[in-house]
Protein backbone atom coordinates (compact mmCIF):
# COMPACT_ATOMS: atom_id res chain seq x y z
CA UNK A 1 0.00 0.00 0.00
CA UNK A 2 1.32 3.73 -1.05
CA UNK A 3 2.21 5.66 2.10
CA UNK A 4 -0.70 7.93 2.28
CA UNK A 5 -0.58 11.41 0.67
CA UNK A 6 -0.34 14.94 2.26
CA UNK A 7 -3.83 16.95 2.99
CA UNK A 8 -1.98 19.26 0.87
CA UNK A 9 -2.63 17.32 -2.14
CA UNK A 10 -6.13 17.66 -1.30
CA UNK A 11 -6.35 21.46 -2.00
CA UNK A 12 -7.43 22.88 -4.84
CA UNK A 13 -5.90 25.65 -4.63
CA UNK A 14 -2.29 24.84 -3.69
CA UNK A 15 -2.30 22.70 -6.91
CA UNK A 16 -2.82 25.97 -9.85
CA UNK A 17 0.75 26.53 -10.98
CA UNK A 18 2.34 23.74 -9.48
CA UNK A 19 3.07 20.70 -11.72
CA UNK A 20 0.49 18.15 -12.15
CA UNK A 21 3.16 15.03 -10.93
CA UNK A 22 3.88 16.94 -7.85
CA UNK A 23 3.22 14.83 -4.86
CA UNK A 24 4.31 15.04 -0.91
CA UNK A 25 4.68 11.82 0.59
CA UNK A 26 4.88 11.84 4.51
CA UNK A 27 7.50 9.47 5.43
CA UNK A 28 6.73 9.23 9.34
CA UNK A 29 3.79 10.82 11.68
CA UNK A 30 6.25 13.48 12.96
CA UNK A 31 8.59 14.23 10.48
CA UNK A 32 9.79 14.06 7.59
CA UNK A 33 8.02 13.99 3.49
CA UNK A 34 9.62 12.96 0.00
CA UNK A 35 8.31 15.66 -2.51
CA UNK A 36 7.96 13.80 -6.03
CA UNK A 37 7.47 15.44 -9.84
CA UNK A 38 9.38 18.90 -9.10
CA UNK A 39 12.10 19.50 -10.79
CA UNK A 40 14.41 22.05 -8.98
CA UNK A 41 16.98 23.24 -11.65
CA UNK A 42 14.09 25.13 -13.38
CA UNK A 43 12.55 28.32 -12.22
CA UNK A 44 9.89 27.56 -9.70
CA UNK A 45 6.53 29.24 -10.01
CA UNK A 46 5.46 31.53 -6.96
CA UNK A 47 2.60 28.88 -6.61
CA UNK A 48 5.56 25.56 -6.68
CA UNK A 49 7.30 27.54 -4.15
CA UNK A 50 4.34 27.90 -2.07
CA UNK A 51 3.28 23.98 -2.58
CA UNK A 52 6.84 23.52 -1.18
CA UNK A 53 6.91 25.86 1.62
CA UNK A 54 3.69 24.59 2.88
CA UNK A 55 4.86 20.86 2.76
CA UNK A 56 7.90 22.26 4.55
CA UNK A 57 5.81 23.20 7.38
CA UNK A 58 3.97 20.61 7.55
CA UNK A 59 6.72 18.02 7.66
CA UNK A 60 9.73 20.12 8.74
CA UNK A 61 12.29 18.54 6.77
CA UNK A 62 11.30 17.97 2.78
CA UNK A 63 13.40 14.86 0.35
CA UNK A 64 13.99 15.34 -3.07
CA UNK A 65 15.43 12.92 -5.39
CA UNK A 66 17.81 12.74 -8.34
CA UNK A 67 18.38 16.22 -9.02
CA UNK A 68 20.07 18.30 -11.29
CA UNK A 69 21.70 21.21 -9.52
CA UNK A 70 24.60 23.81 -10.89
CA UNK A 71 25.56 26.60 -7.69
CA UNK A 72 23.18 28.87 -9.50
CA UNK A 73 20.34 26.54 -9.61
CA UNK A 74 21.31 25.76 -5.88
CA UNK A 75 20.93 29.78 -5.33
CA UNK A 76 17.98 30.57 -6.96
CA UNK A 77 16.13 27.53 -5.18
CA UNK A 78 17.52 28.82 -1.36
CA UNK A 79 16.56 32.72 -2.56
CA UNK A 80 13.04 31.80 -3.75
CA UNK A 81 12.33 31.02 0.24
CA UNK A 82 14.69 34.11 1.78
CA UNK A 83 17.82 35.74 1.65
CA UNK A 84 20.58 33.35 1.98
CA UNK A 85 23.12 33.50 5.00
CA UNK A 86 26.94 33.72 4.83
CA UNK A 87 28.03 30.77 7.12
CA UNK A 88 29.65 32.38 10.51
CA UNK A 89 31.95 29.50 11.10
CA UNK A 90 32.97 27.79 7.45
CA UNK A 91 34.10 29.76 4.21
CA UNK A 92 31.85 29.18 1.15
CA UNK A 93 33.05 28.58 -2.61
CA UNK A 94 35.37 31.52 -3.84
CA UNK A 95 33.37 32.74 -6.05
CA UNK A 96 29.72 31.75 -4.32
CA UNK A 97 30.01 32.65 -0.76
CA UNK A 98 26.70 31.74 -0.01
CA UNK A 99 27.45 28.11 -0.89
CA UNK A 100 29.38 25.69 1.64
CA UNK A 101 31.20 22.62 0.23
CA UNK A 102 30.42 19.53 2.66
CA UNK A 103 32.91 17.00 2.09
CA UNK A 104 34.50 13.62 3.51
CA UNK A 105 36.60 11.59 2.38
CA UNK A 106 39.72 8.61 3.54
CA UNK A 107 41.61 12.05 4.51
CA UNK A 108 39.07 13.78 7.22
CA UNK A 109 39.80 13.62 10.74
CA UNK A 110 36.13 15.06 11.18
CA UNK A 111 32.58 15.68 9.63
CA UNK A 112 29.94 18.42 9.78
CA UNK A 113 27.05 17.91 11.43
CA UNK A 114 28.53 14.37 13.50
CA UNK A 115 26.44 15.00 16.62
CA UNK A 116 22.83 16.10 16.77
CA UNK A 117 22.24 20.11 16.24
CA UNK A 118 20.04 22.80 14.53
CA UNK A 119 22.64 24.47 12.35
CA UNK A 120 24.68 27.69 13.54
CA UNK A 121 22.13 28.01 16.70
CA UNK A 122 24.72 30.27 18.10
CA UNK A 123 23.74 32.90 15.84
CA UNK A 124 21.55 35.84 17.09
CA UNK A 125 19.26 34.91 14.38
CA UNK A 126 19.86 31.15 13.37
CA UNK A 127 19.27 30.27 9.91
CA UNK A 128 15.65 29.51 9.06
CA UNK A 129 16.49 26.49 6.83
CA UNK A 130 19.18 24.50 5.08
CA UNK A 131 19.07 22.92 1.57
CA UNK A 132 21.70 20.22 1.08
CA UNK A 133 22.66 19.05 -2.38
CA UNK A 134 25.25 16.04 -2.24
CA UNK A 135 26.37 14.50 -5.44
CA UNK A 136 28.73 11.88 -4.38
CA UNK A 137 27.58 9.35 -1.75
CA UNK A 138 28.87 5.82 -0.08
CA UNK A 139 27.45 2.71 -1.24
CA UNK A 140 26.02 2.31 1.94
CA UNK A 141 25.72 4.69 5.20
CA UNK A 142 26.11 8.71 5.24
CA UNK A 143 22.63 8.45 6.15
CA UNK A 144 21.01 11.81 7.82
CA UNK A 145 18.81 11.39 10.67
CA UNK A 146 16.20 14.55 11.45
CA UNK A 147 14.22 14.88 14.68
CA UNK A 148 11.00 16.72 15.44
CA UNK A 149 11.16 19.58 17.64
CA UNK A 150 8.03 20.04 17.55
CA UNK A 151 7.14 16.55 18.44
CA UNK A 152 9.88 16.30 21.24
CA UNK A 153 8.40 19.29 23.14
CA UNK A 154 5.07 17.74 22.82
CA UNK A 155 5.83 14.61 24.32
CA UNK A 156 7.20 16.92 27.86
CA UNK A 157 4.59 16.60 31.21
CA UNK A 158 2.82 19.39 31.65
CA UNK A 159 4.69 20.39 34.56
CA UNK A 160 7.93 20.21 32.23
CA UNK A 161 6.47 22.38 29.57
CA UNK A 162 5.91 24.53 32.13
CA UNK A 163 9.75 24.30 33.77
CA UNK A 164 11.21 24.85 30.66
CA UNK A 165 9.07 27.88 29.37
CA UNK A 166 10.53 31.05 29.88
CA UNK A 167 14.67 29.66 30.37
CA UNK A 168 16.95 30.34 27.84
CA UNK A 169 20.36 28.44 26.83
CA UNK A 170 23.59 29.47 25.88
CA UNK A 171 24.53 28.61 22.10
CA UNK A 172 28.19 28.96 21.61
CA UNK A 173 29.62 28.56 18.12
CA UNK A 174 33.24 28.10 19.88
CA UNK A 175 32.67 24.60 20.77
CA UNK A 176 31.91 23.62 17.18
CA UNK A 177 34.32 25.75 15.24
CA UNK A 178 37.40 26.30 17.25
CA UNK A 179 38.90 22.68 16.54
CA UNK A 180 37.73 23.32 12.55
CA UNK A 181 39.55 27.09 12.18
CA UNK A 182 43.00 27.18 12.03
CA UNK A 183 43.03 30.78 13.40
CA UNK A 184 43.32 31.82 16.49
CA UNK A 185 42.25 35.16 16.40
CA UNK A 186 38.56 34.26 14.74
CA UNK A 187 35.60 35.06 17.39
CA UNK A 188 32.36 33.00 16.80
CA UNK A 189 28.67 33.90 17.83
CA UNK A 190 27.70 33.20 21.02
CA UNK A 191 23.95 33.64 21.93
CA UNK A 192 21.63 33.02 24.05
CA UNK A 193 17.77 31.84 22.70
CA UNK A 194 14.43 30.34 24.61
CA UNK A 195 14.40 26.91 25.79
CA UNK A 196 11.20 26.50 24.02
CA UNK A 197 11.05 28.48 20.78
CA UNK A 198 7.15 29.50 19.03
CA UNK A 199 7.44 28.79 15.19
CA UNK A 200 7.37 31.85 13.61
CA UNK A 201 4.90 30.30 10.90
CA UNK A 202 3.31 27.62 12.30
CA UNK A 203 2.62 28.93 15.68
CA UNK A 204 3.86 25.44 17.29
CA UNK A 205 6.01 25.27 20.05
CA UNK A 206 8.95 23.59 19.68
CA UNK A 207 12.61 22.81 21.77
CA UNK A 208 15.49 24.63 21.08
CA UNK A 209 18.69 22.85 22.39
CA UNK A 210 20.96 20.67 21.07
CA UNK A 211 24.51 19.04 22.07
CA UNK A 212 26.71 20.88 19.52
CA UNK A 213 25.80 24.67 20.38
CA UNK A 214 24.67 24.85 23.90
CA UNK A 215 26.55 24.92 26.85
CA UNK A 216 24.45 25.88 29.93
CA UNK A 217 20.53 27.16 31.05
CA UNK A 218 21.07 30.69 31.83
CA UNK A 219 20.78 31.38 35.61
CA UNK A 220 21.05 28.01 36.89
CA UNK A 221 23.35 26.20 38.97
CA UNK A 222 25.70 23.98 36.74
CA UNK A 223 24.93 20.78 37.78
CA UNK A 224 21.19 21.39 37.37
CA UNK A 225 21.95 23.10 33.77
CA UNK A 226 23.89 19.75 32.84
CA UNK A 227 21.09 17.47 34.35
CA UNK A 228 18.25 18.85 32.87
CA UNK A 229 20.19 19.38 29.49
CA UNK A 230 21.31 15.66 29.45
CA UNK A 231 17.57 15.05 30.10
CA UNK A 232 16.80 16.78 27.12
CA UNK A 233 19.10 16.24 24.19
CA UNK A 234 18.08 12.40 25.56
CA UNK A 235 14.37 12.93 25.10
CA UNK A 236 14.96 14.75 21.46
CA UNK A 237 16.63 11.98 20.09
CA UNK A 238 13.87 9.28 21.00
CA UNK A 239 13.52 7.44 17.94
CA UNK A 240 9.54 8.15 17.81
CA UNK A 241 10.62 11.86 16.66
CA UNK A 242 12.93 10.91 13.77
CA UNK A 243 13.61 9.89 10.00
CA UNK A 244 16.49 8.69 8.65
CA UNK A 245 16.61 9.64 4.99
CA UNK A 246 19.20 7.52 2.89
CA UNK A 247 21.15 9.47 0.44
CA UNK A 248 21.67 9.07 -3.25
CA UNK A 249 23.49 10.46 -5.88
CA UNK A 250 21.62 14.01 -6.40
CA UNK A 251 19.31 14.03 -3.56
CA UNK A 252 18.39 17.00 -1.87
CA UNK A 253 17.06 17.67 1.85
CA UNK A 254 15.64 20.79 3.01
CA UNK A 255 15.03 21.05 6.63
CA UNK A 256 13.38 23.78 8.92
CA UNK A 257 16.20 24.81 11.46
CA UNK A 258 13.64 26.31 13.55
CA UNK A 259 11.96 22.93 14.73
CA UNK A 260 14.43 20.25 13.93
CA UNK A 261 17.64 18.87 14.94
CA UNK A 262 19.74 16.72 12.92
CA UNK A 263 22.56 13.92 12.64
CA UNK A 264 25.15 13.32 9.97
CA UNK A 265 25.88 10.15 10.65
CA UNK A 266 29.87 9.36 10.01
CA UNK A 267 30.05 5.86 9.71
CA UNK A 268 31.49 4.96 5.81
CA UNK A 269 35.01 5.91 6.53
CA UNK A 270 36.98 6.00 4.35
CA UNK A 271 34.44 6.52 1.48
CA UNK A 272 33.72 9.92 -0.39
CA UNK A 273 30.63 11.77 0.57
CA UNK A 274 30.18 15.13 -0.61
CA UNK A 275 28.25 18.08 -2.18
CA UNK A 276 26.84 21.58 -1.08
CA UNK A 277 24.71 23.49 1.10
CA UNK A 278 23.19 26.68 1.31
CA UNK A 279 21.72 28.48 4.63
CA UNK A 280 18.59 31.04 4.04
CA UNK A 281 18.54 33.35 7.14
CA UNK A 282 16.16 33.58 10.13
CA UNK A 283 15.35 35.31 12.52
CA UNK A 284 15.38 35.87 16.66
CA UNK A 285 13.90 32.68 18.17
CA UNK A 286 10.79 33.94 19.75
CA UNK A 287 9.91 32.33 23.63
CA UNK A 288 7.01 30.60 24.08
CA UNK A 289 5.92 33.25 26.89
CA UNK A 290 5.63 35.98 24.44
CA UNK A 291 2.39 35.21 23.56
CA UNK A 292 2.73 32.68 21.12
CA UNK A 293 1.88 33.24 17.33
CA UNK A 294 3.30 36.63 16.64
FE1 LIG B 1 24.05 20.58 10.16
Amino acid sequence: MNAPSSVLDADPDVRAGVPAQAQVRPCTMNIGADIEGIDLSRELTPETVRFIHDALMAHQVVFFRDQHLSHEDHLRLGRGFGALAIHSGVAGLPDYPEVVAIHADASSRYVAGENWHSDLSCNAEPPMGSILYLQTVPPVGGDTLFASMYAAYDALSERMKTYLDGLEAVHDGELVYRRIIDDPTKRFPVNAHPVVRVHPVTGRKALFVNKQYTTHIVGMDRDESRAILAYLYEHCTDPAFQVRFRWEPRSVAFWDNRCTLHHAVWDYYPQVRSGFRVTIQGDKPIAATSGGRP
